[in-house]
């Protein structure tokens, strides 16, 4: 009788699916992973501030952070140790970094704190299966006056047909999907945890940044 390889595990899967990539990542991201920079510029991260990044990966953003919002309190959270190992190296005792799933996680026992002033999450949404509970999960973890800042794959809606249809399958190879009714999943969970709800279309729709407000 046949039988049927099982599946991977999200975690498993993630570091297979970095582990050689890791090495290439932060090269080759900068060309086509835009809207992070404008994210962290709108942060407004003062001293003190506990800020969260889930779906941290190599920790680029949380660097590029630790230098414009300096005397912010950096944490990370990623579900993949082969990108956790970059982040480390990089961001030594500068930021609190922890492994976890962004779909459910224990702030409190990961971090030492249940909440965070500032939460983000960049282009880690459309890789995530469940992507809607974990944006309902960073709305919790959310701080009295806090805010959630999200960027990811738009719905490329103004790139002709055949670039697009290109483009989705070269991001399924890497097992990314954008997200496109991620402005409508973000609108109900803002009415969930009364949040305010703002969002921006980068040009062509190739990305979407959406921030929510307490
Ligand atoms: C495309 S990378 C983005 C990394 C970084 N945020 C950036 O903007 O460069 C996606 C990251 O999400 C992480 N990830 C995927 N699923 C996750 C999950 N369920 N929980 C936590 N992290 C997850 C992956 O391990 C990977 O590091």
């Amino acid at each position: 009788m046949a039988t049927v390889a099982p599946s991977p595990t999200h975690d498993a899967l993630m570091d297979a699916v970095y582990r050689n990539q890791k090495y290439i990542y932060d090269a080759t991201r900068k060309y086509y992973l835009f809207g992070r920079d404008g994210l962290i510029r709108n942060l407004e991260a003062t001293p003190g501030m506990s800020v969260l990044e889930i779906g941290c990966g190599t920790g680029r953003n949380l660097d590029c952070a630790a230098q414009s919002w300096p005397g912010a309190q950096l944490h990370g959270l990623d579900i993949s140790d082969e990108m956790l190992s970059v982040a480390r190296k990089r961001m030594g005792n500068d930021c609190v970094l922890s492994r976890g799933d962004a779909t459910g996680f224990d702030a409190e026992a990961l971090f030492g704190r249940a909440t965070f002033d500032r939460v983000f999450i960049s282009y880690a949404l459309s890789m995530i299966p469940q992507w809607e509970q974990a944006m309902d999960q960073a709305a919790r973890v959310l701080a009295p006056g806090g805010s959630l800042h999200v960027v990811d794959f738009g719905d490329l809606g103004g790139l002709p047909r055949p670039v697009r249809s290109l483009m989705h399958g070269w991001l399924e190879k890497f097992h990314v999907t954008p997200r496109e009714n991620m402005g409508s999943v973000a609108a109900s969970i803002a009415q969930e945890h009364g949040l305010t709800l703002r969002t921006l279309r980068g040009r062509f729709g190739y990305y979407r940044r959406i921030s929510l407000r307490k």
